[in-house]
């Protein structure tokens, strides 16, 4: 039988969960967004998938230990069964607990041509660096940071003047274009 059901994990505003929402409706993306789950309460995405009508929990993670946080995690999504798990903008690494239960079905979007600038602040360390090309990843999650298999990638030219705020802009768009073809390819794949 088969399963287009994404889970989404978001911490923040949540426009990539915005753009997959957007996929689906315009018929791009052939998935059901069963579930949004965040770990911060005051997360805007989560907000936005209440006002979509969407399964919207709050797991709040401050001070909770990570392997029983990840517990938690699983508990939530069980009754939903998800085929993929899509962090976007999920600021917690997942453990070995959860990664277990979701082998390979655990995917990210990262602002960056990984493996470069993996971690936080990509946008930041890739003008730092002064590379002309950068761009945004879409990739498994394994046990490290940003390390796991690449499954596509957008290239983002540098302009002359770049701050982190204009290159960050300019990565969301693609970004928001890139994750949803990822999520089809996958699913396509795996049904
Ligand atoms: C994006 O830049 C994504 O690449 C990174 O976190 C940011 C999340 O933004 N992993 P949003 O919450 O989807 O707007």
């Amino acid at each position: 039988m088969s399963n287009r059901k994404i889970a989404i994990l978001l911490s923040g505003r949540g426009s990539n969960f915005l753009a997959i929402h957007e996929a689906i409706r315009r018929g791009d993306l052939k998935a059901e967004i069963c579930c949004v789950i965040g770990n911060v309460p005051e997360a805007a995405g989560l907000q936005s998938a209440r006002e979509f009508g969407l399964d919207a929990l709050c797991i709040p993670s401050s001070g909770v230990e990570r392997a029983q946080y990840d517990g938690k995690l699983l508990e939530g999504l069980r009754p939903y069964s998800p085929a993929l798990v899509c962090l976007a903008g999920f600021m917690r690494i997942l453990s070995e607990v959860f990664l277990g239960e979701y082998a390979g079905k655990v995917i990210n979007i990262h602002p960056a041509l990984l493996p470069a600038f993996p971690g936080l602040h990509a946008q930041r360390q890739a003008l730092e660096y002064g590379v002309k090309i950068t761009g945004c990843t879409v990739h498994y999650v394994d046990r490290g940071v940003d390390t796991g298999p690449v499954i596509m990638q957008r290239p983002v030219e540098i302009q002359e003047g770049d701050t982190e705020e204009s290159l960050s802009a300019r990565i969301l768009e693609q970004e928001h274009d890139l994750y949803w073809r990822a999520i089809n390819r996958i699913l396509e794949k795996i049904n």
